[in-house]
């Protein structure tokens, strides 16, 4: 078979996908480790017996909905590509928005001391790191799998200015006194029908459902980072569309200032930004 009637054919099996002819030809990329542009230039060219079934194998798994980054083991962000595996959140286009924002409110050739909560793959806190080589990122997870996948990375960009360490939300920030705090954190509902749809079974649980509706996540690190700015310091949420109007309530209530909310490109909510004016950190409960 030669690679256009490969290519061909997987388009019709991969009618769950938005984009058949491009995830064929992304996955025949990966397994005769070329650029996409070979296979224009190399229509007739004939696949051997084990590249045509090894790309047979990524069609299959493929038509069943598994994201193409995870078939791969990369996924671009920004301006680089992010290794992945199935214990990171395939990272979304999405999330440049909190990235973006984060750019506009910190100086960037101050040294600042931003934390990424929930850093996954490492997709923000690798952003914000290359962008703003003055900047102190430190990047946490719950999870020491994702965690690896997110030191990997850094290493793989040369990013020097990156410490990891693993703790459930705050925790991680031990004594620390932060300039900005970001998270995408989980906040999908346990009972979204949306989580049992697509590429979403594939990803960790972890790194999608929160309890209480979704807040769970949003309740904890904004409780908790009062304690972690400093005065006049920041704190960016990504979260889901519909919970803005509830987020930001939350916010106010915990006695945040300037919230504010933000869409993405889609025009769908997508992100709150809020600044921790007290002077005096708050006890915890
Ligand atoms: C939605 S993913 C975001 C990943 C990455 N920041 C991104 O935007 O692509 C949420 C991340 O939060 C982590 N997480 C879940 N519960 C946590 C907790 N209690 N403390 C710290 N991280 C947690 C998950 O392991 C996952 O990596």
């Amino acid at each position: 078979m030669t690679i256009k009637q490969a290519l061909d054919a997987a388009a019709v099996e991969l009618k769950c996908s938005d984009s058949p002819r491009l995830d064929a030809e992304i996955m025949l990329a990966h397994v005769l480790k070329v650029e996409r542009s070979y296979l224009f230039t190399h229509p007739e060219l004939e696949l051997s017996d084990d590249s045509l079934q090894c790309f047979q194998r990524y069609v299959a798994r493929r038509a069943q909905s598994e994201p193409i980054a995870y078939l791969v083991g990369n996924k671009s962000f920004w301006d680089f590509e992010l290794a992945v595996n199935s214990h990171v959140l395939v990272p979304r286009p999405e999330t440049e928005l909190l990235v973006e924002t984060a750019l506009e409110l910190g100086a960037a050739d101050e040294a600042l001391r931003v934390a990424d909560l929930g850093t996954g793959s490492g997709a923000i806190a690798l952003a914000l790191a290359k962008e703003c080589p003055a900047w102190r990122l430190l990047a946490a997870d719950i999870s020491l799998e994702a965690l690896e996948v997110a030191r990997q990375n850094a290493e793989a960009l040369n990013l020097i200015n990156v410490e990891f360490v693993q703790g459930s939300w705050c925790e991680a920030l031990g004594t620390g006194c932060y300039d900005m705090i970001v998270s995408n954190p989980p906040y999908i509902a346990p009972s979204d029908p949306h989580l049992i749809e697509g590429g979403l079974p594939f990803e960790p649980k972890l790194a999608l459902q929160a309890a209480d509706a979704g807040f769970a996540a949003f309740k904890s690190i904004a409780d908790e980072a009062r304690q972690h700015l400093r005065p006049g310091g920041w704190l960016l949420l990504e979260h889901g569309f519909e919970q803005q109007v509830q987020l930001k309530a939350l916010l106010l209530e915990l006695g945040y200032a300037a919230v504010s909310g933000h869409g993405d490109l889609a025009s769908c909510d997508r992100l709150v930004v809020a600044q921790w004016n007290q002077a005096q950190t708050v006890a915890s409960d």
